[in-house]
């Protein structure tokens, strides 16, 4: 199969194609990315030698650069997002022209290309914060940052193109992903590289607030499963099961890395800030897929890869990311 992944520089969409390299031999990826801040080729070094691997810069909102790597393309993974929410809280521009209208750019060449698939990578925070049980994909929207709502509206295109034009959609919601390469700007990569640096962990509010934590290559394997066996026109929850607080995540960094807990800083929260994340996965676990590491079993191989990994993000954290982090943090210390 020939697939275009789009973001496929960033964290999960780089594991995705490493996956799909090694596990489909007779599989080839066109790796279509824009390269913001979140992507970065070193995330696919080991693998861009590889002949059935090429690389192509453009934007999903540019209708000609799209349409030009769309021949042969027999399926389409949508992983190209703005998706940070602190972001998307200080600006909410960049996230609705990509994350909506760049997939309606990607429906569009879909439907005019006749793909067999088209997979839309979204997220549990449709469906909002919830204090008891679980969301199922039945569940209505109620995404409470600019963020969630961006990919609410790709979500709700994805499935407009299947009603009208039978576009062949499937769309993935997976939980809060942790591993390899994931941009320091999220809390589990934020707070081992700074533990590391001996910088202090900026903890929101009272570090009760809820996720549930998928290591990446899980949901990787879940995304193929549902690529290859998934039924046109559903939406699936992807989750690992690892409901865990803020701050039990905090102090299992320290721990693991020798570090006590005057390293936490209590920072003011985030504004809007979900309480509670929560998805039931029944239905993707009925196609055959169970996530393959616990919680912690990730977290120990992530943190052992950023300790052994400094080439990889010393420079993202000198470069982009330093003037973001002082703005941001100078924001929530008022000062
Ligand atoms: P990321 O921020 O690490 O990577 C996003 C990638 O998309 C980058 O390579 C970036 O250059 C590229 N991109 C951004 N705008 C683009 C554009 N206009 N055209 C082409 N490329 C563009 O994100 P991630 O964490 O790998 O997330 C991938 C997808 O999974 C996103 O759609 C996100 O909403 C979703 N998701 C992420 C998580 C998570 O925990 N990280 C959880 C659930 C869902
Ligand atoms: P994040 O990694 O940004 O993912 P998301 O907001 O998409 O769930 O944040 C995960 C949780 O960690 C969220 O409850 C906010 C909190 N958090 C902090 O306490 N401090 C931080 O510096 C960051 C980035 C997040």
């Amino acid at each position: 199969m020939k697939i275009l992944v789009t973001g496929g520089a960033g964290f999960i969409g780089s594991n995705f194609i490493r996956l799909v390299l090694n596990k489909h031999p007779d599989d080839e990826v066109v790796n279509f990315d824009k390269l913001t801040y979140a992507g970065n080729l070193d995330n696919l070094k080991d693998i861009e030698a590889d002949p059935r691997y090429r690389f192509v810069h453009g934007d999903i909102c540019d209708v000609e650069a799209v349409g030009n790597v769309m021949d042969g393309i027999e399926a389409i993974i949508n992983f190209a997002a703005e998706s940070h929410v602190d972001r998307s809280i200080g600006g909410a521009a960049d996230f609705i022209q990509t994350d909506v209208y760049g997939t309606y750019v990607l429906l569009e060449a879909a439907r005019r290309h006749e793909v067999g698939r088209y997979v839309q990578i979204s997220t549990d925070e449709v469906y909002g914060s919830i204090r008891d049980g679980s969301f199922t994909e039945a569940d209505r929207l109620q995404p409470s940052s600019p963020y969630s709502a961006s990919k609410a509206g790709g979500d709700m295109q994805a499935m407009a193109y299947h009603a009208t034009f039978r576009v062949p959609t499937i769309i993935t919601r997976s939980s809060n992903n942790f591993g390899p390469y994931q941009y320091p700007e999220k809390i589990i990569p934020l707070f081992i590289t700074n533990a590391l640096e001996n910088k202090k962990l900026p903890l929101y509010g009272d570090g009760a607030n809820v996720r549930d934590w998928i290591y990446v290559t899980d949901n990787c394997e879940a995304i193929d499963l549902v690529l290859h066996r998934g039924k046109i026109g559903e939406i699936y929850n992807i989750g690992g099961g690892n409901e865990r607080d803020n701050l039990s995540i905090t102090r299992l960094i320290l721990a693991a890395l020798g570090k006590g807990e005057e390293m936490i800083e209590r920072v003011p929260d985030r504004l809007g800030h979900d309480f509670r994340y929560s998805i039931d996965c029944s239905k993707v676990t009925e196609l055959g897929w169970a996530p393959a590491r616990s919680f912690e079993d990730g977290l120990r191989e992530t943190i052992d890869w950023y300790v052994n990994n400094p080439w990889w993000w010393e420079k993202i954290k000198s470069g982009e990311f330093a003037q973001y982090y002082q703005q941001q943090y100078s924001n929530r210390s008022g000062s």
